[in-house]
């Protein structure tokens, strides 16, 4: 189960990060449904971490797509880790086995700047390496969905502001969309505050709450 010393925290929830991933972050955000309604899905994520968020969502598009669809994921990530950590991490979950295989095959051996990775015809990964309030305000285009994935936010402060959460609204499409696994009340009021409409559900694994919302 990775850890990060720096912050306090594991990277995904200790039950199974896997089925959390399908829970909070892809339920949260009405999908895999949603991917019917467009031909070009983009979701956005906070916190790229082990990658296992992407390696779930792009098993689930991979079986669910439509021919001609993309998905573009782009991953937001201070500390990107390293090839064989990723890995060590992804080699707990067999139903991933194919995904690790070609994501780390592509990794590079020292990330920084943009990695833009084609990991197959229908889906591109972009992880942009740095502060996230540095680079989702200046990021090009706008998100479907977006997966908020920080540590807790009591450990990780600077990836649930009201400036970064307001970056976050304003790179969010029309119809766009949030999800996440936190539930603390000052994220709330910023989700809120930065103008989506937020909404709690019961947690992942008997966790109480999550939020997840729309922009109108
Ligand atoms: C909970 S982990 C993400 C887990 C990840 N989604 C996965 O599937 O493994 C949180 C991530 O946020 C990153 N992070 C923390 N502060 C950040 C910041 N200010 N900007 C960008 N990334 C940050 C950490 O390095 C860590 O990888």
């Amino acid at each position: 189960m990775p850890y990060s010393p720096q912050f306090g925290d594991h990277f995904y929830c200790q039950t199974d990060g896997r089925l959390e991933c399908g829970h909070v972050f892809l339920a949260g955000n009405g999908l895999p449904e949603g991917w019917k309604t467009k031909q070009n899905f983009a979701i956005g994520e906070l916190g790229f971490g082990t990658a296992l968020n992407f390696c779930e969502t792009w098993r689930q598009w991979k079986e669910l797509r439509n021919a001609d669809s993309h998905l573009h994921f782009t991953s937001f990530e201070l500390y990107p880790m390293d090839r064989a950590s990723i890995d060590r991490a992804l080699s707990h979950w067999p139903e991933l086995d194919a995904e690790r295989a070609v994501l780390t095959e592509l990794w590079p051996d020292n990330p920084q700047g943009k990695v833009e990775l084609q990991l197959d015809a229908q889906t591109t990964l972009t992880v942009v390496c740095g502060p996230a309030l540095e680079n989702v305000g200046c990021h090009e285009t706008t998100f479907d969905a977006w997966f908020l994935d920080g540590f807790a936010p009591s450990r990780n402060p600077d990836m649930w502001s009201p400036e970064l959460m307001s970056a976050v609204f304003e790179k969010t499409g029309d119809d766009g969309s949030f999800a996440t696994y936190a539930a603390a009340g000052f994220v709330r009021r910023n989700l809120q505050a930065a103008g989506y409409v937020v909404e709690r559900r019961p947690g992942f694994a008997g966790k109480r709450e999550m939020l997840c919302g729309k922009k109108g």
